[in-house]
């Protein structure tokens, strides 16, 4: 639950086309996904999350060669600079892990700047293979003190960051329900993050600049953080029947309930569906169901009081939760994902640049003379 009220207003530049892309469409009535004309179902049911990042940067599914290709540079990115390390071990434990992965991504913008423009699918993997072993470089050496080697041998983005988070090789059943979510998450049409991405390419400012303003828009629980706050919400019920009436009281006092509704979809976030089914099956590996009987109560409750459905980031908050995922590290997930989307909407605005400055109604004070000093009332204060 959060004070924080998205109030409903006009705004926001709802229904506002503020741009034209080939990357992704959410459907006509907002009630699919499709990433370069492919279903997210198809998707999610046949390719990997390295195959869907070739999708979304290329403009096609790769050949097996290019796939076997790209996983082999992806591995090689996983490497860290000392000079990161070292930053990484400066930072303060109580460091929010995503300020963690947009300081990590400034700091390698200034250890191995873009030189020009023909180097963006460079930086586009290179930050594809970083971001877990930037993540949990720092994570591991201020939860335990250790300084882990973050070059694993796994073959997918879901298993490195799976083996690097529990220092052993994944169970299979994770490896799948991560690499899906990294799917699910990998890409959004125009979302606030996306677009603040789109905004910086369009100055012409270098990738990791772009990268870093999404990284900062996604912070923000409105967006990025709804995954951290959905969970956090269902610790606090023992039982379906304290969610319910959790839940209503929440809604009584006007609270936002995070992980529902969506500024596109008005019928249903097509994701939710595939999380909430990998949950359920995650679950069902689980010993815990009760986690699971909470998350759907709410869902009941959320749908009969609000008409109001769960987003991506509901049902994946609980997948991430029986994958042994800490909580904080919910969101640098988005992120270790949402760079293929990312840089997809940057190498499209640089394809055909346009400034983005849009203009303002002016609500201020009318003209009037400058007052001395002297003459000004001003409020006391
Ligand atoms: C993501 O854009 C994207 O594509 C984003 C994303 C992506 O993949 O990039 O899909 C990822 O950001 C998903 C959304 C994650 N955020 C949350 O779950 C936060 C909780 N959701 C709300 O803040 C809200 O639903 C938004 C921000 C997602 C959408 O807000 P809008 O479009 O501005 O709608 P609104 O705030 O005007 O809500 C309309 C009404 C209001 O009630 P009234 O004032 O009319 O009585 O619905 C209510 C809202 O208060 N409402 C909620 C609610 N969401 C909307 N009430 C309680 N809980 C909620 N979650």
């Amino acid at each position: 639950m959060s004070n924080i009220s998205s109030k409903s207003k006009t705004g926001g530049l709802a229904g506002v086309v503020a741009g034209r892309t080939a990357i992704s469409s959410v459907g006509s009535e907002g009630t699919d996904l499709c990433y370069r004309g492919y279903s997210i179902r198809d998707l999610t049911k046949h390719a990997s999350f390295e195959e869907v990042a070739h999708l979304l940067l290329r403009g096609a599914l790769p050949t097996q060669r290019q796939i076997d290709t790209l996983g082999i540079r992806l591995q090689h990115n996983r490497e860290l600079p000392n000079d990161m390390r070292r930053l990484l071990e400066t930072l303060p434990a109580s460091t929010h892990p995503m300020d963690v992965l947009r300081t990590g991504c400034s700091m390698l913008g200034c250890l191995e700047p873009e030189q020009s423009f023909e180097d963006q699918h460079i930086v586009a993997e290179r930050l594809l293979g970083v971001f877990p072993s930037i993540l949990l470089y720092w994570y591991h050496y201020h939860l335990d003190g250790k300084r882990i080697e973050t070059a694993t041998a796994a073959p997918s983005v879901a298993g490195h960051f799976l083996s690097l988070l529990h220092g052993q090789d994944p169970k299979a059943l994770h490896e799948h329900a991560l690499d899906v979510s990294l799917t699910l998450y990998a890409e959004h049409e125009f979302n606030a993050s996306t677009f603040a991405a789109r905004i910086a390419t369009a100055t012409l400012a270098d990738f990791y600049s772009a990268i870093t303003a999404a990284i900062g828009t996604l912070r923000g629980p409105l967006h990025g953080g709804a995954n951290e706050a959905a969970m956090e919400l269902m610790h606090r019920f023992a039982t379906p029947e304290e969610a319910e009436s959790g839940i209503l009281d929440a809604l009584a006092k006007k609270r936002l309930i995070m992980g529902f509704g969506h500024r596109v979809y008005k019928i249903r976030d097509p994701r939710s569906d595939v999380i909430k089914d990998l949950s359920s099956k995650l679950a069902c590996a689980d010993s815990d169901r009760r986690l699971f009987a909470v998350s759907e109560k709410i869902e009941k409750v959320m749908w009969e009081k609000k008409k109001l459905f769960p987003n991506l980031d509901f049902y994946s908050a609980t997948a991430f939760r029986f994958m042994n995922i800490p909580t904080l590290l919910f969101t640098p997930i988005f992120v270790i994902a949402r760079v293929a989307g990312w840089s997809a909407h940057v190498i499209e605005q640089r394809s055909d640049n346009k400034l983005i400055r849009p203009s303002a109604k002016y609500i201020g004070a009318a003209p009037r003379p400058f007052e001395p000093i002297k003459e000004r009332k001003g409020a006391a204060s």
